[in-house]
């Protein structure tokens, strides 16, 4: 996690550092600082959001610069743990994202060989040990630190005296923005819109040296070249656009990322990834892993591809699959992370690869490690996602795992049709619950009072109670859990009762009947239950306190619209506590820690 950003050119950089931190604040943002080189290295950190730093530090003269907004790993959020972090002389700052395993190592040598530190960070070590090797050569220094260090990051280096900014990346993201006579640097994309479309994705390994007129990128101390791409995502859609928060901007973002994801897989010619294959190498050929709720999704496309292909594939927890020596043999792995950045995805992918696995990745981030370590990479055209809860992210992987299951299943062509007819019905549907979200409003009202509530569910719902809870816990911060709804009765009914209200999602299938009975049984013991049932059923509310009447789908699509409904559910009741929905408290959008 934590975003960092450069500037080097002929423009202020304080007020361009800045803004750019504040569009990568979904990084984290428990504190954050600049440091330019004018004189000297002038820093300026603190433990408060980017904003507010604008508005309290005074102006720092140059026009090179780097910046830092922070989610904590080593040490507590201060002033003295944020970055930039300096060498003993003050004239090396470094900014950095990633976890220096080594760091205690390295700070007793350092500290031996007459280094003193400050912070408790594990990122201190990297200025001081450019500092031991500083010969009048940053990138020298820098390479010989790089070398010392085990462990992930992405840094900038800034130094006294020095036209030039030098950069690293080992499994964090770091992308280079071109201009006229200035350059950027930043963790992603958003960061540097307003400023540059043109960007460049540095690989693993990359060192390179930026000066405002040119870029040097070096791989194990060989020039290398990297293509420039141009990037697609434009600045009105990573800005709120009007709405009170990002989240119910992406909310409502979903019919026309529905809409464009389809319209996209209908144009592409070709298959990414031959899932038949899988099919006649027998069950054990397929895996779909993920982590939170890119793994809600990968639970969903266990139920969308044992339908429709008739396979049962295996779904894995990325970070608990890395555990694992027997799940090695496996002819497709699915890996699907929305930034294509989490630590534990990229990890179980790379043992996947190594072991001869066949790696497709399910992303949003163009140019993400995810998609470089993949064998193949199917894009999901959700568009940047800022708020930190992954809403838009998570249909449009729906999408492309019913994609992936419509056009390769061979289930007989009436059916098929009749699922491709629906599928591209679905914008609509979402649209009319998104019209009718007063509804989902006055309920998330009701829910607000609450400190614990149960999400429940069966068959291709049962995930959706999951991710209902988890959207509801993460903004809300109300305790939620998610249960198959046959679970409920095998040990959370003892939590039952007035203040223990619970949401159960009703699809119009096989799992109906028997949700009817749980509910009676959760009303038995006296929870309030608030239902997202089909419009017209009537047997739900009859039982239910509340029903959220939501537009019929084939079984297999219901996940969309019941989830739209629960991001809505979630979103008006953490705005009703008066939390603040976009960067909840203790999490970032990236997870690149294990
Ligand atoms: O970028 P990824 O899809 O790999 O991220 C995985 C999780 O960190 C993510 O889905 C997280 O659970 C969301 N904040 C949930 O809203």
């Amino acid at each position: 996690m934590c975003g960092i950003v450069g500037y080097i050119g002929n423009k202020q950089a304080q007020p361009i550092l800045l803004g750019c931190l504040e569009k990568l604040e979904y990084r984290g943002y428990d504190s954050c600082g600049v440091a330019i080189a004018g004189k000297d290295i002038e820093v300026y950190k603190d433990a408060i959001r980017v904003k507010m730093l604008g508005e309290v530090s005074p102006k720092l003269n140059g026009t090179t610069g780097i910046g830092h907004t922070r989610w904590a790993t080593h040490g507590v959020p201060s002033q003295i743990n944020a970055h930039p972090h300096l060498d003993c002389s003050g004239n090396i700052a470094v900014v950095h994202n990633g976890v220096i395993n080594n760091c205690q190592e390295l700070k007793a040598r350092l500290i031996r060989e007459g280094h003193t530190f400050t912070s408790e960070t594990d990122t201190e070590v990297i200025p001081h040990l450019i500092e031991k090797y500083y010969h009048g050569n940053l990138e020298e220094a820098t390479a010989a630190a790089l070398d010392d260090i085990d462990g992930s990051y992405a840094i900038i280096v800034l130094a006294k005296d020095r036209a030039e900014l030098v950069v690293a990346r080992k499994d964090s993201p770091l992308i280079l923005g071109l201009g006229d006579r200035e350059n950027y640097i930043a963790s992603d994309v958003p960061a540097i819109l307003d400023h540059t479309d043109r960007v460049v994705y540095l690989e693993d390994g990359d060192l390179a040296v930026i000066t405002r007129n040119e870029i040097k990128i070096k791989q194990n101390g060989s020039d290398v070249r990297r293509d420039e791409q141009k990037v697609s995502w434009n600045v009105e859609e990573a800005q709120k656009a009007g709405y009170e928060h990002f989240m119910l901007k992406e909310i409502h973002e979903q019919p026309k990322v529905i809409r464009n994801t389809l319209a996209e897989y209908t144009r592409a010619t070709e298959h990414p990834v031959d899932l038949l294959g899988a099919r006649d190498t027998g069950t054990d050929s397929m895996l779909l892993l993920a982590c939170g709720t890119s793994y809600h999704a990968a639970m969903i496309g266990k139920y969308i591809i044992r339908e429709l292909l008739k396979i049962p594939p295996r779904i894995e927890i990325a970070s608990e699959f890395n555990y694992y020596s027997d799940v090695l043999s496996r002819a497709v792995a699915i890996a699907i992370t929305q930034s294509g950045e989490t630590a534990d995805t990229l990890k179980a992918m790379k043992k996947l690869k190594e072991a001869g696995c066949r790696v497709l990745a399910v992303t949003n981030v163009v140019g993400s490690t995810a998609s470089r370590i993949a064998n193949e990479t199917i894009y999901t055209r959700a568009g940047p996602e800022m708020s930190v809860a992954a809403t838009k992210s998570f249909t449009a992987q729906l999408m492309a795992l019913y994609w992936l299951g419509i056009t390769q299943s061979r289930i007989d062509a009436r059916k098929l049709a009749s699922l491709l007819t629906e599928l591209r019905q679905l914008p609509g549907k979402v649209q009319q619950i998104l019209d009718d979200e007063a509804i989902i409003a006055k309920q998330a009202r009701n829910l607000s009072r609450f400190e614990n509530v149960f999400f429940i569910g069966r068959g291709i719902n049962y995930p959706v109670a999951l991710e209902g809870a988890l959207k509801l816990k993460e903004i809300s911060y109300i305790h939620a859990e998610g249960y198959a709804s046959g679970e409920l009765k095998h040990g959370p009914f003892a939590l039952l009762g007035e203040s223990s209200p619970v949401i159960a999602i009703v699809s119009k299938d096989n799992t109906h009947d028997a949700m009817l009975t749980n509910i009676k049984e959760v009303k038995a013991r006296r929870s309030p239950v608030i239902a997202l049932a089909e419009e017209g059923d009537e047997a739900i509310e009859e039982v239910a306190d509340a029903v959220i009447s939501l537009p019929r789908v084939e079984s297999l699509f219901s996940p969309v619209v019941n989830t739209v409904a629960l991001q809505l559910l979630a979103y008006y009741t953490a705005k009703e506590r008066g939390c603040p929905i976009d960067f909840p408290r203790n999490l970032a959008k990236s997870v690149t820690v294990e």
